[in-house]
């Protein structure tokens, strides 16, 4: 019998104002995921970096080569600067005020079909294995999503709701939508390369506006890459408009 002891490789590593687990990034599994509860929040307080530091080390001592975290507001991405972490990824936020309800027609033979319970029983493994490859041509397999990270956002928000796309019968792309209270949230948002520029994303999003005000929530917001022209042109036809503080991914290499 084999007796010898493996580090782990997920778990919690802080349990205070904010709950901090790490598990293997998505597709890279040398990465550590540090997902930080509350990150986009502009009031979330980091301990001090001595515990910080902690989190580094222990990180370390399960066998990963590189960290990166979950998306930071500025307060929490500075915290995590003092120690070493660098920008990975620049986001811009995003916000459609609800004034009144949406209106977008779309017609009934190309409109996204909402999907009600996708982690139930009642979907096939098929459909998430669909999703998750057009997640995975849309954004590469450095940030795209796999079965737990789609779980998570599916419950980062009280209630959510996927809408897909398809053409030929074929998923050619999916938006997922949340809500909590009184705010809606884009999680994610992909388009089959083959069928970009056709007014799929457009089509995606306005389901996904229009469910948020359905919702009852008074504004919807997204991030997207500061460098990702096609999406920030997109939200901005819908009059999304940018707030006043971005958030950041940060990586930290442990060698
Ligand atoms: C961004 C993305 C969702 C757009 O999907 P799409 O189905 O091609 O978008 P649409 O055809 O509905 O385009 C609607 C509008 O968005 C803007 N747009 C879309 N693609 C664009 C591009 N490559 N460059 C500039 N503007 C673009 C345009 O204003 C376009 O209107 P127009 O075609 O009348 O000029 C798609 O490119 C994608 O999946 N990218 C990778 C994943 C991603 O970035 N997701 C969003 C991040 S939150």
């Amino acid at each position: 019998m084999n007796l010898t002891t493996r580090p782990p490789r997920s778990g919690v590593v802080w349990s205070g104002v904010s709950s901090v687990r790490v598990r293997p990034w998505p597709h890279l599994p040398q990465q550590a995921f540090l997902l930080i509860a509350g990150s986009h929040g502009p009031d979330l307080e980091l301990p001090h970096s001595d515990i910080l530091n902690e989190w580094v080390h222990t990180i370390s001592s399960w066998g990963y080569q590189k960290v990166r975290t979950t998306a930071l507001a500025p307060a929490p991405a500075h915290a995590l600067r003092a120690v070493g972490f660098v920008t990975a990824q620049e986001l811009l936020l995003l916000k459609c005020t609800h004034y009144t309800a949406p209106s977008f027609d779309i017609p009934r033979d190309i409109a996204p079909r909402p999907v009600r319970q996708l982690l139930g029983k009642r979907y096939s493994s098929r459909l998430i294995e669909e999703i998750l490859e057009v997640d995975q041509l849309a954004f590469g397999d450095e940030w795209s999503l796999d079965h737990e990270s789609l779980r998570d956002a599916f419950r980062a928000t009280r209630s959510s709701r996927l809408f897909i796309s398809r053409t030929h019968g074929k998923i050619d792309g999916f938006v997922l939508v949340g809500a909590t209270g009184s705010n809606g949230f884009i999680q994610r948002l992909a388009v089959h390369p083959s069928a970009r520029r056709t007014g799929v994303a457009s089509r995606l999003v306005a389901s996904a506006l229009r469910w948020s005000f359905k919702h009852g929530c008074s504004a919807t917001v997204v991030n997207t890459e500061v460098s990702n022209a096609a999406a920030i042109d997109l939200y901005r036809s819908f009059d999304f408009v940018p707030m006043e503080h971005g958030l950041h991914v940060l990586e930290r290499d442990l060698q």
